[in-house]
Parts: structure tokens; sequence; C-alpha cells
């Protein structure tokens, strides 16, 4: 189908909607590189019957469920823009006392089939996961969401990614301040360095220690020779020199926080929802903030209960949901227009 850029008619259609019908289809509507971010879940394989004709879990093999997955992958890689991402959530399966690792043969078929990059395999840690113990396996409490790219020229905003938790952590350092640092002092005098290397580094840590009361960094470390081990990985670059020939070297720590691919959650649950696999919105709104821009478009192809919808909606983000079964997008459409936009993404 071929799509004038100018022409702006499908997002009548779909700019803040939810739409009842199979996403192998309907996305085909949406012209190529307009949609800042697809997350989603799709079904689970083999997990449950939505019980709606054309849907995607129950196929007999994995490799027809894949191939199924396959044909709205490649929809959305399609309409996602150049500096835009996917996020896909699945969940794995046993088969005869094995998990199939169907996550990641999904993700290495995406790999193989479309142009694009596989950025980060983020963990979601369930912190409430189904207390399904078994006798000689471990409960399963972790699940990928996969972030895929087709451009070097992402858009990325590490900063606004768990930003509360970087908030929180920082407040707890804040409390040590006046300790910071005081026994490199101690380290400093135990070790061989001359009198003058030694003055040198207690000049360069009170520098140091000042940057971090003043805010300007967040931490440092500091490696003294002859108490310290050499870096690893032994190149004769600069932290070996410097520590070689002036006696200590120090690495300041310019983010807040080092920003990881992992995040820890509970499953949701609520009560009397309508459907019986939601998305946690904790983990949905961080991914959000990190990948789309204010104002830009989230779309899930595998809406369900509205989740992406209503954080999306939360952020200051426009929404974009599909799901095949209409009870789903009932249910959905009322969750969303029960949600408010947060003040700080009004003005
Ligand atoms: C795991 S659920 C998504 C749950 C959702 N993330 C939430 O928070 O509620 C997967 C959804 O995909 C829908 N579905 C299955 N096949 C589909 C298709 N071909 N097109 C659109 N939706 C489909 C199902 O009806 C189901 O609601």
């Amino acid at each position: 189908m071929a799509y004038n850029k100018k022409n702006d008619d499908w997002k009548k259609k779909f700019l803040n909607n939810l739409l009842v019908g199979d996403s192998a289809e309907l996305l085909k509507e949406i012209p190529d590189n307009s949609i800042h971010m697809v997350i989603t879940s799709p079904p689970y394989f083999q997990q449950r019957d939505y019980g709606v004709e054309g849907a995607i879990g129950n196929e007999r093999t994995v490799e027809e469920y894949i191939d199924n997955l396959m044909k709205i992958f490649h929809e959305c890689v399609r309409i996602i823009r150049p500096d835009g991402h996917i996020v896909f959530n699945l969940g794995d399966k046993y088969k005869n006392g094995s998990l199939l690792l169907v996550p990641w043969r999904f993700a290495l078929e995406a790999l193989k089939r479309e142009p694009i990059r596989l950025i980060n395999a983020v963990t979601w840690v369930k912190l409430n996961p189904t207390p399904r113990q078994h006798k000689k396996r471990l409960v399963n409490a972790t699940e990928p969401f996969f972030i895929f790219v087709k451009s070097d020229n992402y858009y990325f905003d590490p900063d606004a990614f768990m930003s509360l938790h970087s908030l929180l952590k920082g407040k707890k350092n804040h409390n040590n301040r006046s300790k910071i640092g005081q026994r490199y002092f101690e380290l400093i005098e135990k070790s061989n360095l001359t009198p003058e290397q030694k003055s040198r580094a207690k000049r360069e840590l009170e520098k140091v220690i000042k940057e971090v009361k003043e805010g300007k960094i967040a931490g440092f470390r500091m490696k003294i020779r002859g108490i310290h081990a050499l870096p690893f990985g032994g190149q004769e670059g600069g932290r070996k020199i410097q520590l070689e020939k002036q006696g200590f070297t120090i690495i300041r720590i310019l983010g807040r926080d080092l920003k990881k691919d992992v995040i820890e959650s509970p499953v949701e649950t609520i009560k009397g929802a309508k459907h019986p696999a939601i998305f946690p919105e904790f983990v949905v709104g961080e991914l959000i903030k990190l990948l789309c821009p204010p104002k830009g478009i989230v779309l899930d192809p595998f809406v369900g209960s509205g989740t992406t919808a209503v954080v999306a909606k939360k952020l200051g983000r426009h929404y974009i949901g599909i799901d095949i079964n209409p009870e789903y997008i009932k249910y959905a459409k009322k969750r969303v227009s029960d949600t408010v936009t947060l003040l700080e993404y009004i003005l």
C-alpha cells in the first residue's frame, strides 16, 4: 500500500484510540515511519486461550507461533520512525521438563528477518511471582523486555529512566557525605608513595571530595599504587601509567546512578480486572520515559486491558491500542477514560 506522507487521515482513526481487530491487518493502514514507540506483550505460547478466532498463542509448534508473531513484528518495524523503538515482552514455557527459550528464539528470528538491532534485553524481576514451586526447579521470577531499534539515531533519555529510584539512592548517600573519601587519606599514609606523591594525592583527594559535596559529580573511586590492584586488562594506557608515575589515580563517577538493564516490580493485579495477563504499569512507564519523547506516539498491537494506553496517557504521550477481543477493548476504554494525565506533563 502506497502512503502519502502528508496525508494524516490515518490519525483520525488511530490516534488516542483503542481498536478491535487483528493487528496483522490493522497495522497495514498505518504509514511507514510514523510511530515513536511500540511496546507490547503478545500472548505467550500455549499459555491461555483468548477465545477469539485469529488470536495468536495456540499454534501447534513454537515455529508456527513465532511465524505468526513475525507478521505483526514486521509491520511494527515498518511503522516506527527511524528514531523509534519496538519493545516486546515475552514469557517462556516448559515442554517435557525443559524451557523452550521462546523469548530468545523470537529475538533471534526477529534479528534474522528484519533490519533491526537489539540494544537491550531488560530483565523484569517479579517481586511477587506466581508461587508455583516445583520440587526440582526454582520459581521463575524474570521475563525479558527486548528493545529493538532500526537506526543508530534512536531517541534515548536515560535521565528520565528510573529517576525516582536514583533520587532516593542519591538521598541515602547524602547522609554520609561528611565521611566521603576519608578512608583514602589513611590508605595514602599507609602506602609506599614518596612524600611528594603523598601530598599531591591528598590535594587531589580533597579536590574531588569537594566536587562530590558541591554535587558536581555523584562519587569517585581512588586507586593507590601498592594498595589497590592494577586496572584489569593491563593495557598500557591512561590509568596504569598514572598509577605507575604519580602513584595514584582517581575515577570520577559523573551520573547519579548507573542505569542498569533490570527493573524490579510486582506483577500487576487489578481488582475485578477483565483480563488475565496485565502488564506492570511501572515497567511500561519507565520504558516509555526512556524511549518515547513527550507528546510522541506509543502503540500496543496486543493492548489487552489497555495498560500501555493508560500509562502513555498519564505520561503525556499519545497512544494507539489494538486487540482482537472486543470485551478487552471495552474494558480498556473504560480504564483509559478514567485516567488523567499527570500535571507535570500538562504544564
Ligand atoms: C498478554 S495479553 C496483553 C495484555 C496487556 N499487555 C495488558 O496489560 O492487559 C495479549 C493480548 O493479545 C490479544 N491478541 C491475540 N492475538 C491478537 C491479534 N492477532 N491481534 C490483536 N490482538 C491479539 C489477546 O486478545 C490478548 O488480550
